[in-house]
């Protein structure tokens, strides 16, 4: 096989199938490569003319067919699977080859991975990729990192075919090693979060506010030509619209209430901590998907507790302040995402752009939303804001819908319907901007029990008290 390709895929599962179509409708020719003959044929009679796409399952033949340096992106599940496809690639390549790792895998793997090829003279990437099969196909949001001088060979491509906001790429360069990576899961915390207030507010609505699927859908649909628009209102509003194809009514009904995840958003959560971070709304919206998981446990409790009735509401008025918190807690899971990415940036030296963060999230991603438009800007006004709560064209946007989410928050807590995400929402807003919390008194008790010392507000030093004396 002569070398004419310029693009290799390997994995050609629906996203790697898609990603490649994509490549191709963008003018680039491109390879694929999958153990699994059904796949590899699929691609082949999907792409057309084998002169623009082409496919096979021996990896010498699909190596052989690449440009150099090649361009080869895997997308295959996270893991081992990527060593072992690594392995198997390396006999095959020359020095100054390129490895994209698009799937979403742990940020120290990509470390590890990186410096290991490094070594070998192939350059390494983690890329992570958003926006599911049909951004796949249609243009993703693609977050790289990884070599700088390296992603100039890949930039065309990745350019070409990723969404695009206004005329403007959603890729950029984002930062060396595992940068990509790291916003990619961080990216999918968020994403745990804006879901989770989005399910809390459709029980709100249900259940205080009695709208039906039908309303349910209007709701979101209205809500999704607003300040609120991005993919996960508009599929919502979809959501509620799908019949059951298997019996009666409508299809999110019939859905088993217990939700799976595949770790990002734990992942996000962990590396929270270990970086001292406060990422309350990523945090409980993870364990909320581990509490659904008890399906058993909670039928029982719930026989045991029972709830109240929630208190009538006046349908128009709540739903008008459902958007008003939904609003609000959205704003501060992008603020706790983006606080996490600042501090991951000094932390590791990803040298972390913000804005350009903001800016590839507009289009593509499952996160995608018009709020992205305004934090892009937030951070193109200041890049090194600490949190967008300070930002002043945030204050505003925040000062007019808190005041629903406190309400809704406080029905929740009297009327017994769960929410986890809204009401830490709220607490990180409140707790941020306090400029006294009553932590002083847990450093008293650090260093009553344990001589753990404390400051003091009026006087520099370390100090520390004989309390039982
Ligand atoms: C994306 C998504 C995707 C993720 C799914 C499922 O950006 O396209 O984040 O990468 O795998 O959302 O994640 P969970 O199974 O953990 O919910």
């Amino acid at each position: 096989m002569t070398k004419t390709y310029d693009f290799g895929l390997v994995g050609l599962g629906v996203m790697g199938r898609n990603f490649i179509l994509n490549v191709a409708d963008n003018g680039f020719t491109a390879f694929g490569n999958d153990l699994d003959d059904e796949k590899v044929n699929a691609l082949i009679s999907e792409g057309g003319d084998t002169n623009k796409v082409n496919a096979s399952t021996d990896l010498k033949t699909f190596v052989d067919a690449l440009t150099t340096p090649r361009k080869i992106m895997l997308l295959v599940p996270a893991g081992k699977v990527v060593d072992i496809v690594i392995e198997s690639l390396l006999p095959h390549l020359d020095k100054g080859d390129i490895i994209i790792d698009g799937g979403n895998s742990f940020f120290t793997d990509t470390d590890r991975r990186e410096a290991y090829l490094k070594e070998k003279g192939i350059n390494f990437f983690g890329a992570g990729v958003s926006g599911g099969a049909k951004g796949a196909r249609l243009g993703p949001s693609i977050m790289p990192g990884g070599s700088r001088d390296a992603y100039q060979h890949v930039k065309p491509i990745f350019e070409a075919v990723s969404a695009k906001y206004k005329g403007e790429p959603c890729v950029a360069y984002l930062g060396p090693k595992s940068a990509g990576n790291y916003v990619k899961m961080v990216h999918n915390g968020i994403e745990y979060g804006l879901m989770q207030l989005t399910s809390e507010i459709y029980d709100l609505l249900k259940k205080a506010g009695g709208l039906s699927n039908e309303e349910l859908h209007d709701t979101f649909s209205k809500w999704n030509e607003g300040r609120l628009q991005s993919f996960l209102v508009e599929i919502t509003s979809e959501i509620f619209e799908q019949k059951d194809g298997l019996g009666d009514g409508h299809l999110v009904d019939k859905i088993l209430d217990k939700a799976k995840q595949k770790g990002t958003g734990k992942w996000t959560s962990q590396n929270a901590m270990d970086l001292g971070i406060p990422v309350p709304t990523i945090d409980v919206a993870v364990s909320m998907r581990e509490i659904s998981a008890l399906k058993d446990e909670r039928i029982k409790a719930d026989e045991l507790y029972g709830r109240p009735n929630p208190a009538d509401v006046d349908k128009a008025d709540f739903t008008n302040k459902a958007e008003q918190a939904l609003y609000f807690a959205f704003i501060v899971t992008y603020a706790q995402g983006m606080h996490q990415l600042a501090d991951a940036s000094k932390e590791y030296g990803y040298e972390l752009e913000l804005g350009e963060i903001a800016k590839i999230w507009r289009a593509g991603c499952i996160i995608r939303a018009a709020l992205l438009a305004d934090i892009t800007e937030a951070y193109q006004a200041n890049e090194s804001l600490e949190n967008l709560l300070l930002s002043p064209s945030f204050v505003e946007k925040v000062q007019v819908t808190v005041a629903a989410a406190r309400e809704l928050v406080a029905y929740g807590a009297t009327n017994g319907i769960p929410l986890p995400g809204l009401s830490n929402a709220l607490t990180y807003f409140d707790a941020y901007t306090s400029s006294r919390l009553p932590l002083n008194l847990i450093q008293a008790q650090r260093d009553y029990f344990g001589s753990h010392t404390y400051e003091r507000v009026d006087k520099e030093g370390i100090f520390h008290t004989e309390w039982e004396e």
